[in-house]
């Protein structure tokens, strides 16, 4: 048996990715799978504690033992996660969530208008990873994020992922790249853990099971 190293702690794990309706039958998304975050949520259960899994619409088998809340849109994440979070020992944000939501979803199907182009006004989603890693809901717990980044011509992944963990207060930020085949959608994944300061506590690479092991190895390091 794996070691029960988070018995009698409760976790709470958000997973997959946001949708953001445009009207009756459209949104706004992403492609994550919500595979990290069922790793996570899995890893937690095995090592004995108790899980809360707020799932935004992920396509995968119902983890047993494992208490979970299906959502659609950012707003709907974010109560659940709160939630879940007054008597959470850790929150980890696997989800990719929508940074702009629709200003407003048309109550019935938008319309080809002419040749004319459509133009979408978005507005901001709250952060809540930043929000959780400020407000504390419950004293002590550990607040981790994931960056999922590409690097580009001016900077790396690692020093987006650096710039994004000193910009959230977040404990702990898992940092992988994404993009050609990476990340997204696939069952294996590399990570670097940094921690608040941007400092690298770990790194893992292999399967999405032993990422989330190294994860809560960083975590309880912090609990
Ligand atoms: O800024 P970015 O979206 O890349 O940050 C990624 C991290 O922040 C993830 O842990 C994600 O779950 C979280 N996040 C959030 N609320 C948002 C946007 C991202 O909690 N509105």
């Amino acid at each position: 048996a794996p070691p029960q190293d988070l018995a009698g702690r409760h976790v709470v794990v958000s997973a997959g990715g946001t949708r953001e309706p445009l009207d009756p039958v459209r949104y706004l998304g992403n492609r994550s799978s919500g595979r990290q975050g069922h790793a996570l949520a899995q890893a937690a259960r095995r090592r004995g504690a108790r899980v809360t899994l707020v799932a935004a619409n992920v396509g995968l088998p119902a983890l047993e033992g494992v208490e979970t809340v299906a959502v659609e849109t950012t707003e709907q994440l974010r109560d659940g996660v709160r939630s879940a979070a007054k008597d959470a020992d850790a929150v980890v944000m696997a989800a990719a969530v929508a940074d702009y939501r629709p200003e407003a979803s048309a109550t019935s199907k938008i319309k080809k208008s002419g040749d004319d182009p459509l133009v979408l006004r978005l507005v901001q989603n709250p952060d809540i990873l930043a929000e959780l890693a400020s407000e504390r809901l419950r004293p002590g717990q550990v607040i981790v994020g994931f960056a999922a980044e590409t690097g580009d011509d001016g900077a790396s992944v690692l020093d987006h992922g650096r710039a994004k963990a000193l910009r959230k207060g977040a404990d702990l930020m898992v940092v992988n790249a994404v993009g050609e085949g990476r990340g997204f959608g696939t069952t294996d994944n590399e990570v670097t853990i940094l921690d608040r300061d941007a400092e690298i506590v770990a790194t893992a690479s292999g399967s999405k099971d032993t990422v989330a092991d190294a994860v809560w190895d960083a975590v309880l390091a912090h609990l």
